[in-house]
Formats: C-alpha cells, structure tokens, sequence
C-alpha cells in the first residue's frame, strides 16, 4: 500500500541550548544528518515529492536529496508548533519568567495554549487538510518538526489524543509508514550521526 516517509529536521542550533521555537540553523551534527539522510533517499528509495516546513532547518535538512529543488514543495502548514510570547527562549527561561504559564503546560499540555501562539490541538486542526493529502500520495518524504510528526502520527496510528503531546519520535532517524491491512505498519530507520 501507500508508502509515507516522515523525518525531523536534523539537530539545530536551539536543539543544543533546550530553546523553543525561532528559526535556527542545524549543527553540524545536524548537517551531517542532512548528508546521510540524502545518501540513503538517494541511493535506497524512489521519492516522488519532498514536503518541507518553511523554516531553515528543514530545508537544510533535505538539501543533499537528489534535484530536490524540483521535488520540494514549502508547506507553511508543515511549520513547528507557534510558541508565542515564549518563542526563543530556553525552557527554563520560561518557567522562570513565568512559572504559572510553564505549570499550566505541564498540567495540560495538549490543550495549553501559548500566548499569541497554539495549543497541540490547534495544530492538529491546522495541519488536517494535508494530512489528508498526504495519505493520497506515493512515495512522499516529510522533512519537519517534533510537535507537527506527534499529531501526524497520532491521527496515523490512532492514538488517543491525550498522548499526543508525549509521543517519542526520534531524532536523527527515518520513520517509514506503509498503509496494510487497514492499519498503518511503521518502521524506523536510524541513523549513525
Ligand atoms: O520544539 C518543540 C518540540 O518539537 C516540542 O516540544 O514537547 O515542549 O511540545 P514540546
């Protein structure tokens, strides 16, 4: 059946520092997981359309995949979940300007909502549509962000959105889900970075 490639971005700069959100560049760890990651689309798999964030990270971490400035389409749906108020800073940074606010997400982080930004249900509803046109394509690779794979595949395998949140999706690796049976059969392919 249909064949989906997902992947976060490579490490990034904010990555190291614990920071949230912003617009960083990758390490360079992260850039050489860019490189395998293109080796192995490259040399392994049959990619028809590469579907990135708008944020740098992304597209640095596709950049070594094979005439990608054909294949890849910007997706601002893609885009990391909006953090608001406390966009850029560290986690501590937060829970020490404003420790209420940093408790309530720990209370309840699915439906907490950042200030000026979005809450995991938010971001589930705004990346909905194209989920739905993501299961109509073969071969597609997804290049984005830990908040974003967390509601893909949540809605992929059917978990309870209460979990949503707390979703382990590793770093530095390819996840692949194939659609059989009626159910989506996930694999991960990790990498040596
Ligand atoms: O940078 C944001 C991560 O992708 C998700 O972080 O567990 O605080 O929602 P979080």
């Amino acid at each position: 059946g249909r064949i989906l490639y997902l992947t976060r971005h490579g490490e990034s700069m904010y990555n190291l520092e614990n920071r949230i959100g912003g617009n960083p560049s990758l390490t360079d760890r992260g850039h050489e997981y860019a490189l395998q990651l293109g080796g192995y689309v490259n040399g392994k798999l049959r990619i028809s359309q590469v579907w990135t964030s708008q944020l740098i990270r992304t597209l640095q971490t596709s950049a070594y995949i094979q005439d990608i400035e054909t294949k890849r389409i910007q997706k601002p749906e893609l885009n990391e979940i909006l953090s608001g108020i406390f966009d850029h800073l560290t986690y501590e940074e937060f829970k020490a300007q404003n420790p209420k606010e940093y408790r309530q997400r720990e209370l309840n982080k699915l439906t907490y909502q950042y200030p000026s930004g979005e809450s995991y249900l938010d971001l589930c509803s705004r990346i909905e549509p194209i989920m739905q046109a993501m299961d109509t394509k073969e071969n597609l690779l997804v290049v984005c962000h830990q908040a974003v794979i967390r509601c893909i595949l949540a809605r992929f395998q059917r978990k309870a959105a209460i979990e949503i949140p707390y979703i382990k999706v590793p770093s530095h690796s390819l996840i692949k889900l194939t659609w059989v049976d009626g159910k989506n059969l996930m694999e991960v392919i990790p990498f040596d970075v």
